[in-house]
């Protein structure tokens, strides 16, 4: 199969209108184009998709619909029946999630010295990291600095980022790349030896790290054969289901959920890392989505239940470049790395209609503005989309830089008779990340003493809206740190009694809120059998 016949006059189009195309600038939004254009098109700005939360922390705060039916869930287990004298496993740090994040704090903290316990949903690795394409973020080229790295994280956050987070982002971040490339990851690099850089939108310098289009899948080869290679104790396929506290409010262990044998583990430790990855797998708004099938919110609510607040968890990314056609890759990742090596935007008619390295929020909104308004191409199965000239990238880095620097989506498309150094990708906005999550100090530490995060579960960093190469790094500098404290913080020792008193509390506040039949959380697994399932694409 290749591009079914009606979308070859607009493949036309856009061959065109190439030529002219080569070389010129498209103008920035000036702040008050991107506010509009946000306010009219983002989908974070739909009233409807989003409700107020009646129970727990952030109670009174509105959140995606999909979101707070989880938040507002009851516990997988009964707090009155469920046994807390039986402690299957013992251990100083439990790590829960074997992403990036996970696996990073898991070292760090045996580093530290303590015993560490990995436990994961799927298999170790298995995570959205593995899917990283673009590369990781450090302020790492002579002509670049930390203080430029956080100015274009907080003008990219829409100001709202927590200050002291960024700051350990961007100092950390050249730490990081460099930590990665002694363990062995192999990162692009110039004929010159140096490493190659790029600059995703809204980062003002060249300072993304790249392994070709498959930066995640290099880094978790290298990351898991670390942990692997440690005595770190790893358990797969058991998801977390419950935290546990002990009587004087400290986290002090999980209750875990063992997919094979069906049963409940009981987990006490001196700390609890929740590196669980976001909500990209709940379909807000109905969008097709580019995360693994783990990414349904776990963390989120084990923290919420426990009494963790959350921060700008309404606030969702739309990844501008999920793919629309064919059919069997809706919503698949296309990196910015493409735009960030000369790939335009282009309508129908074949023309451009924004520069494509604003923020992401900023260029999502443009394309969904052109599909609203008609300028969009509608495929044979329904889905509608614009062109990612991906031919310009030829142009302008020599024939067989498409097939060499993104070796991984030419091989995806191939399989469908796509070449796509000849012909552009259809693309619309997929959902992509959650900017937002548990709030967190910048060693990782919750409300919650005991009780850390990690990664794209935790919240502030980003502000509202997070930079391209931001996440890979945000993974790497909150794991390290998380892990270095979590381990300080086991050695003091949690001997209190284990209570699940807090989920019993959470029940009754469902109660009172008049919340009948509230759905059992965390998801776990993704639920596409349901007759209600939706999830395709929301123009
Ligand atoms: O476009 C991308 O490669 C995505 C990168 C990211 O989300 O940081």
């Amino acid at each position: 199969m290749s591009y079914p016949e009606n979308l070859r006059d607009s493949i036309d189009r856009v061959k065109a209108s190439r030529q002219a195309r080569l070389g010129a600038e498209f103008p920035r939004l000036t702040p008050e184009e991107k506010t509009a254009l946000l306010a009219a098109f983002h989908p974070d700005y739909r009233a409807e998709s989003k409700r107020e939360l009646r129970v727990g922390p952030n109670r009174g705060e509105r959140v995606p619909q999909e979101l707070a039916d989880l938040l507002e869930g009851k516990s997988w287990i009964d707090p009155d029946r469920f046994r807390l004298d039986r402690v299957d496993y013992e251990t100083d740090v439990l790590v829960v999630g074997g992403g990036g994040a996970g696996c990073t704090a898991a070292l760090l903290a045996w580093e530290h010295g303590a015993r560490v316990l990995l436990a994961t949903k799927l298999r170790l690795g298995d995570s959205n990291t593995i899917m990283a394409e673009g590369g990781i973020a450090a302020a790492t080229e002579p002509e670049d600095s930390p203080m430029l790295h956080y100015l274009d994280t907080v003008g990219g956050g829409r100001y709202e980022n927590v200050p002291e987070l960024v700051e350990a982002l961007v100092l950390d971040a050249p730490l990081v790349v460099e930590w990665l490339e002694n363990l062995g990851v192999v990162f692009d690099r110039r004929p010159d030896g140096s490493i190659l850089t790029h600059a995703p939108g809204g980062h003002c310098r060249r300072r993304s790290h790249s392994c070709k289009d498959l930066t995640g899948l290099e880094i978790m080869r290298v990351l898991r054969d670390e942990v692997r290679n440690k005595d770190i104790e790893v358990m797969e396929f058991c998801a977390v289901v419950e935290l546990l506290l002990d009587e004087n409010g400290n986290c002090a262990g999980a209750v875990l959920y063992n997919f094979d044998n069906q049963e409940y583990l009981l987990v006490r430790a001196g700390a609890v890392i929740l590196t669980t990855g976001g909500m990209g797998r709940l379909h807000i708004n109905e969008f097709p989505t580019s995360n693994h099938y783990g990414a349904t919110a776990d963390g989120l609510v084990v923290a919420y239940r426990a009494g963790a607040p959350l921060l700008y968890v309404d606030a969702v990314q739309y990844h501008p470049t999920g793919v629309a056609w064919p059919d069997q890759m809706l919503g698949y990742l296309i990196t910015e790395a493409l735009r960030a090596h000369g790939a335009h935007l282009v309508n129908a008619r074949g023309e451009r209609f924004i520069n494509e390295l604003e923020t992401r929020d900023a260029v999502a909104s443009a394309i969904i503005r052109e599909c609203r308004e008609g300028r969009g191409v509608r495929t044979p199965t329904g889905t509608e989309g614009v062109w990612l000239d991906t031919p310009m990238i030829d142009l302008i880095g020599g024939q067989g830089k498409m097939t060499r620097q993104f070796t991984g989506i030419c091989k995806r498309f191939e399989r469908y008779g796509i070449d796509v150094s000849s012909d552009p990708i259809l693309v619309y906005p997929t959902q992509h990340y959650q900017n937002g999550g548990v709030k967190h100090d910048p060693q990782g530490k919750t409300a919650i003493p005991g009780l850390f995060v990690a990664g794209e579960v935790g919240g502030g960093v980003h502000g509202r809206n997070r930079l391209g190469a931001n996440s890979l790094v945000d993974i790497f500098v909150f794991g390290r740190r998380a892990g270095a404290a979590a381990a300080l913080d086991a050695r003091d020792g949690r001997s209190g009694k284990l209570t699940l008193e807090h989920v019993r509390r959470f029940h009754r506040e469902l109660q009172k809120a008049g919340i009948r039949e509230p759905v059992t959380s965390p998801l776990l697994i993704p639920d596409y059998l349901s007759a209600g399932h939706k999830a395709r694409q929301h123009v």
